[in-house]
């Protein structure tokens, strides 16, 4: 979704703007733009254009060398993707530009007001408002510091914005909702959407929480509280560089690195110590088994709605937790019924999903405690969690999550059974699939599964059934194929087809079956069995072939984690078939990888 990035320091700031840019590309975009003020001639020149940067060259879009701007990767909201509605905006004199982040949920009214006292819009976007309003506030301000923190407190909705000033050497930076963390590098400063599009340069980091603005002005950078317009205390923190690499190191894309890097990933989500997964297991245990009122609940959005599912299944089926998942952004009738003996898992990938925030804020006004694993350091759910663990998968760049996904999961697993005392048990199920994984990689020219996607990549329904702990795999191995091919996939319970879904069945339907050697074995198979009777193709991913397949996909040995293994199959495929359909694996049509807004 939306990027920010600004820069001030030693360098060329457009050089080091685009490439920050480039680094926040995988977020999703469709137009992007860069403001540069140059302070011998008090201007800012901007350049703003729909599509990719791609190769853009800083020389060739400014001949300036100035040392400080702003950058903005646009994913539209409001008013459709063309040149002028872009970010940064300018200001009616020009004296500043401004990008935003997040959605104004009251542009409409304050549209109105600004346009009945005067003020003309350009663009179709909610942030030209933000300008006209700073503008507004100008006419009274004592300053731009000034104008920008009472414009701020008139918005509605989340929104974090970030203004250029063409003098002063001066850039404000507020936040609400949307992220944003300060980079300290060597005499340089860089306010950015996420830490990944600065890791090139610096691990250094201050946290900018809600309502808090950054301003960097002649060389000093001071944080304050916009609602007391109180200068605060800054603390900076030191990631982890090895978290934050994004090469795509020989392969042709991110996702199939991604994919091929689960062989380590989930066993690395599951190396927590006893001690550091207590305090979670002891609140379980205590408020939520053993006659404990408490519920757990799980939750997150898209893929990781699926492992807060498949999170929930674990702690029902093997720890006997009275655990249900929730969706992110179904969760009304939920409001009311949190309570302080609950416990409230939240799953995210970039730990900045606006939804499952909202969802996390629900139920934290209720005294629900916080538990969550999240991949990116630093982000927002993170920080607002009591309990706080990583799935440490490392930068997951490709847009259709794989590897954060299987290290969520895992991470369950290992709660699940470390709640019945068998934590080592769960660490060696882990294990022994990463290695099954290690061999299933190791020289593997997946030729079967490119058949499959030959085969079908014509085809535009297709239907994927699972049951019991292959259910969730059901759903999420759907949600990955329709991403980057674009085609029609849907995940069933085995049990709902009878009840309906059948009806889709038609000559040559594809329909995969996922099944493990466990007690839904037999349903798995009769339901193939039907599908096959009147006329659908059947697809098997399954430890051994059988004769009800039409084609036959091997997966790999998980034992109590097969659910876990049984998802990788549904990755290649839709990585294969993208390639044949021609689509690009790592950036999907419409999508972003950060869902910042609601
Ligand atoms: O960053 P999060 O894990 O919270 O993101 C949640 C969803 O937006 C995300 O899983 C989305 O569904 C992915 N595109 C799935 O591949």
């Amino acid at each position: 979704m939306c990027g920010i990035f600004g820069y001030a320091g030693r360098d060329n700031a457009a050089e080091r703007i685009i490439n920050g840019l480039k680094r926040l590309e995988y977020r999703g975009y469709d137009s992007w733009g860069v403001a540069i003020a140059d302070l011998d001639s008090e201007q800012i020149n901007l350049v703003k254009h729909t599509g990719k940067i791609g190769e853009v060259s800083s020389e060739k879009l400014f001949d300036t060398t100035s040392t400080i701007g702003i950058g903005h990767t646009r994913w539209a909201t409001h008013g459709g993707v063309t040149d002028t509605n872009a970010h940064p905006h300018y200001s009616t004199d020009k004296s500043f530009v401004l990008a935003q982040n997040g959605i104004v949920e009251n542009y409409q009214e304050l549209k109105s007001e600004l346009i009945s006292k005067g003020y003309e819009f350009i663009s179709q976007t909610d942030t030209e408002v933000i300008v006209r309003l700073v503008e507004e506030e100008l006419k009274t301000a004592q300053d731009l510091h000034e104008a920008v923190r009472q414009a701020f407190l008139k918005l509605t909705g989340r929104n974090t914005i970030i203004v250029l000033e063409k003098k002063n050497s001066h850039i404000i930076a507020v936040r609400n909702g949307s992220p944003l963390v300060i980079g300290i590098g060597n005499e340089e400063i860089i306010i950015a959407s996420d830490t990944l599009s600065f890791a090139d340069r610096t691990n250094k980091v201050i946290l900018v929480e809600n309502y808090q603005m950054v301003e960097y002005k002649n060389g000093e950078t001071k944080l304050f509280d916009v609602k007391e317009n109180a200068e605060l205390k800054t603390e900076i923190i030191e990631l982890d560089q090895a978290d934050t690499k994004v090469e795509k190191e020989g392969f042709d894309h991110f996702m199939i690195k991604e994919i091929v890097e689960q062989r380590y990933t989930i066993n690395e989500a599951v190396q927590y110590t006893l001690d550091e997964l207590n305090p979670l297991l002891g609140r379980i245990k205590e408020k939520s088994s053993k006659g404990g009122q408490g519920k757990v609940y799980t939750v997150g959005a898209g893929t990781a709605g699926f492992a807060a599912m498949q999170i929930a299944f674990f702690l029902r089926k093997h720890a006997n937790v009275n655990a249900t998942e929730l969706k992110a952004y179904e969760m009304e009738s939920y409001k009311n019924l949190f309570t302080p003996e609950d416990t409230l898992i939240a799953v995210s990938q970039s730990g900045e999903t606006a939804d499952t925030i909202e969802a996390i804020e629900f139920a934290k006004e209720k005294g629900t405690k916080i538990a969550s694993i999240v991949n990116m350091l630093g982000s927002t759910i993170t920080r607002i969690s009591d309990y706080k663990y990583f799935s440490r998968s490392g930068a997951e760049i490709c847009v259709a999550s794989t590897k954060a996904f299987t290290a969520q999961t895992a991470w369950g697993l290992l709660l699940a059974l470390s709640l019945i005392g068998k934590y080592e048990e769960a660490k060696k199920v882990v294990k022994d699939l990463s290695q099954n994984l290690e061999s299933f990689f190791e020289g593997n020219d997946f030729s079967n599964i490119k058949n499959l996607a030959k085969k079908l990549k014509d085809q535009e329904h297709f239907f994927v059934l699972g049951k019991g702990q292959n259910f969730v795999a059901s759903l999420e191995g759907a949600l990955k194929i329709k991403e980057i091919t674009y085609k029609h996939f849907e995940g069933f319970a085995a049990g709902e087809l009878k009840h309906g879904v059948i009806a889709l069945i038609d000559q040559g339907t594809p329909v995969f079956g996922i099944i493990s050697n466990d007690e839904n074995k037999a349903d798995m198979l009769s339901a193939l069995a039907e599908v096959k009777a009147r006329g659908g193709f059947t697809i098997g991913v399954a430890k051994e072939n059988n004769e009800l397949f039409d084609f036959f996909i091997e997966t790999i040995e998980g034992h109590e984690a097969d659910s876990i293994a049984n998802i990788i199959p549904f990755q290649l495929i839709s990585y294969f078939m993208a390639l044949q359909l021609g689509n690009s694996p790592d950036k999907p049509r419409n999508l972003a990888k950060s869902v910042t807004v609601k």
